[in-house]
């Protein structure tokens, strides 16, 4: 019998799953082991359980296929998020009968690869008795303990195209665009491609906005002769003393779905400036498409990574990125707390200088 190992992808999608994929599936299979594939993400792993053997041979494309050949899923009877950080317990029922379909598959170590709630269910899977190990995931780079998050320089790489082509409009039309990013409850990925893309007013979540803070940049830019206003909105942006802008109210149930600050914030512009305004929500087109080079490589590092760990015995623990090289770090360590945007890190500071405002 060959050893075996299972690899399952949880939570929303996101560019290098499959790169993550087929990284553990070479590495595993160059050890001798063979890989299974749970479907669908945690459910999977519960009767009737859904699982694929995943050959060698078929990893050829996966490198920069975007999405997961796996699924994935981040509802379900495994939720373990519900909403700002605050986390649940899953049912013990669950979680034994994972384990006993764990050891019916023979699994010696299973790859989670997933952001903070995957990860989440992932401590509680290993609490419980499954052999885990995690690979980071996420385009809101919001995990703590590893330098970035995989999927999230993709997504800054298409945010900062979309700024790009948005500037085209905003200055031939005298225009002010608000451009939303996602992110939840971290700034990181309206912050990297406002930059990135030379936004004039970045808002994220770590740094409360005032609309009188917003018109005056854009009053300074007029007075300078410059007709257009580039915004960068993260989704989590929110005025100072008000709640996050959400889409409906199942937060009590599952995780509130943030969404709608671009408008808001395009609305109130146009009303107090007088400038025409339009905004555009990038939305799911973060997620999707191929990952980047950068993220090709991390994926790779990642997976092969997370397959040492499971040769080391090293469960519980995540592999994570700390220049210039890989390292493993407790899972619990990782979860529970949303790493943020530093408001007196060097990217606010960088943003400062040039004078991009965040409506502070
Ligand atoms: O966590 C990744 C993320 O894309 C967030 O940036 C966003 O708020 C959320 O997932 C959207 O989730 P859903 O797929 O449920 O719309």
């Amino acid at each position: 019998m060959k050893t075996r190992i299972g690899i399952l992808t949880g939570g929303g999608d996101c560019p290098g799953l499959n790169a993550v994929i087929r990284s553990v599936v070479k590495s595993a299979a160059k050890r001798g082991w063979e890989t299974l594939g749970i479907l669908g993400g945690f459910d999977g792993l519960l009767d009737p359980v859904r699982t694929r053997l995943l050959d060698y041979h078929e990893m050829d494309g996966l490198l920069y296929l975007g999405g997961t050949v796996l699924g994935t899923a981040n509802k379900g009877r495994f939720a373990a998020k519900v909403g700002h950080g605050e986390a649940r317990r899953i049912d013990p029922a669950i979680l034994a009968e994972a384990r006993a379909n764990c050891e019916q598959l023979g699994l010696c170590g299973l790859v989670l690869v997933g952001g903070d709630g995957s990860l989440s269910i992932g401590q509680q899977c290993f609490e419980a008795g499954i052999p885990v190990v995690g690979v980071p995931k996420t385009i809101d780079n919001d995990l703590e303990c590893t330098e970035v998050t995989f999927g999230f320089d993709s997504a800054v790489a298409f945010a900062t195209d979309a700024v790009d082509r948005l500037r085209t409009t905003a200055q031939s039309h005298n225009r002010v665009i608000v451009c939303e990013m996602m992110g939840r409850y971290a700034g990181w990925i309206a912050a990297h491609a406002g930059i990135a893309s030379g936004a004039d007013v970045i808002l994220i979540p770590e740094i409360p906005f005032h609309y009188e803070s917003i018109c005056r940049k854009i009053a300074e830019r007029e007075a300078e002769g410059k007709n257009f206003t580039l915004i960068a909105a993260a989704e989590g942006a929110r005025e100072a003393d008000q709640d996050f802008v959400t889409q409906d109210d199942s937060g009590a149930v599952s995780e509130a779905r943030l969404g709608g600050v671009g408008a808001m914030v395009a609305r109130e512009v146009a009303q107090r400036t007088g400038k025409e305004t339009r905004v555009c929500v990038l939305g799911h087109l973060q997620r999707g498409g191929a990952p980047t080079s950068f993220d090709r490589l991390l994926c790779t590092r990642f997976g092969a990574g997370a397959v040492r760990l499971i040769a080391e015995g090293k469960f519980g623990e995540m592999i994570a990125l700390r220049s210039p090289d890989t390292v493993s770090v407790p899972i619990l360590k990782a979860i529970g707390r949303l790493r943020t945007v530093p408001t007196d890190g060097d990217i606010v500071h960088t943003a400062r200088d040039l004078g991009i405002s965040f409506g502070d």
